[in-house]
This record gives structure tokens, sequence and C-alpha cells, in this order.
């Protein structure tokens, strides 16, 4: 299927993971994410605050506009989901709201490819809790709010770390052939915000590593993450 065919967020099989390679896992966490839904004037419907259409209402509120950024979620999830890593079915992926929401995506779950479509999905699964597809007669759940705290979710003995533009900076591929232990898990957390320090994932990382010399999108860290982790795996 056209990656860039927008299928909203009908479900698509990863591939199948052998025995061997299932202890090779990765679960980004999407942290200090902007997902917040508001009934708005002018029809006094649910929607996705953005800073492009909802200015004046964060404004009266004291908002700052760089808060309400949902489109970042976007972009990463698009990265994260279209990934070799993920269609190989070595990643799983939480998002962690700004709010303490813990949304768990399903790797088989397609995401709208317009920011719009995007929207209408948040919007719906903040409010019912979970968006489901059918498929001959069973029920998988593709996108869910679960349960705080996020740490639960998390595999026993996993290696937990977050990005930070701040951090040490080492070189991806090096680093993960070093120091995640072969079938071990490893949990990544990654800001998914426009600015602010990186303190989000500080309760449960036990360390932070830079991964550039520059400020990256949230999207490209993402995209770093996983190509590291496809040649460290061979996974084309
Ligand atoms: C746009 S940054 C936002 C926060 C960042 N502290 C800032 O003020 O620019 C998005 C996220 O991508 C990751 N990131 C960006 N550049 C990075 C780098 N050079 N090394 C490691 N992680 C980075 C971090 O997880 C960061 O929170």
């Amino acid at each position: 299927m056209d990656p860039e065919e927008d299928t909203s967020w009908r479900d698509e099989a990863p591939g199948q993971v052998d025995n061997e390679s299932s202890g090779k896992k990765v679960i980004i966490v999407l942290e200090n994410a902007s997902l917040e839904i508001a009934r708005l004037a002018p029809y006094q419907k649910m929607q996705l605050l953005n800073c492009d259409e909802h200015q004046a209402i964060l404004r009266r509120f004291n908002r700052d506009i760089a808060d309400a950024r949902p489109d970042i979620v976007h972009q990463c999830l698009l990265t994260l989901l279209d990934s070799p890593l993920n269609k190989s079915g070595h990643l799983e992926v939480f998002i962690h709201t700004a709010n303490g929401v813990v949304i768990r995506i399903n790797p088989e779950c397609r995401i709208p490819r317009t920011i719009k479509r995007f929207s209408g999905l948040m919007v719906q699964l903040l409010e019912r809790g979970s968006i489901t597809s059918e498929h001959e007669g069973t029920t998988k759940k593709l996108l869910e709010v679960l349960q705080s705290p996020l740490e639960t979710y998390f595999p026993q003995d996993c290696k937990k770390i977050a990005l930070s533009c701040e951090a040490r900076k080492v070189k991806l591929y090096k680093y993960f052939a070093e120091e995640i232990p072969p079938g071990k898990p490893v949990v990544i957390a990654v800001g998914a915000m426009a600015k602010g320090p990186d303190t989000f994932a500080d309760r449960y990382v036990s360390e932070k590593i830079g991964i550039s010399s520059y400020a990256l999108s949230a999207s490209v860290a993402c995209g770093k993450v996983c190509c590291a982790f496809e040649d460290l795996w061979d996974i084309m």
C-alpha cells in the first residue's frame, strides 16, 4: 500500500517477529505532548487545541501558544509508524501528554496523513478513551488511553534513557551497540514539545544522551533512533 494513501486509522499488520528477534524491542515515549481538547465556539464542538486556530482563546487564558502543538506529535507518529523498525515489529509507541494522559499506539495503526484528520481522530480518542477496528469478528484497539502511571507499561528490567540536546553527545549506533545488553528492551523518551528543558522523563530514566550538535525537531530525533536500530538489527 502506498504510505501516502490516507486510509485514516485503518490497521495494517506489521511484519512478524520471530522468537530470536523478539527480545529486540524499542519503546518510544513521546513526552510532554500537547494533546488537549476543549469545547469551542462558534459551534461548541470539541476541538484539539492548536496554535494556528486557537491563538485568541489561548491568550485569553494566559496560555503560551507554543504549548498547543499537536502537529509535533503528528509528525513524530508518522516518522515512527512508517519506519522499517515498526513495520518489522520491533517498535512500540506511547504518548504521555503534558496533562498526564497516557496513550498506547498499536503498531498496526495507520496514522492519518493530514493534520486535520489526525486532529479529528485525537478528539475521538480523548472523548471515548479508545479507537478500535473490527476485522472478521475480532475487535482490536488501535489507540487507547491508559491508566497512569506510564511506567506500569514498561517491560521489567528495561534500560530507560531520554534524548536531550543538553546531554553528553553520543554516536547512536555505537552507543546502542555498546550500551544496550542483547535481548534487553529499551525505553527512549523524546520531548514532543516545541521548547523548554528536557526534564520530562527525569522521574524514570537512568541516563540522558545528546545525539547531534544541533537542536533537532522531535520527529528528526525519532527518525535517527529508528535508523540506528535498523542498522544495528539489520532491518532493511
Ligand atoms: C525541539 S526539541 C524541544 C526541547 C529542547 N530542549 C529545546 O528547547 O529546543 C524536541 C526534542 O527532541 C530531542 N532532541 C532535539 N535535539 C536533540 C539533540 N541534539 N540531542 C538529543 N535529543 C535531541 C529532545 O528529546 C527534545 O526534547
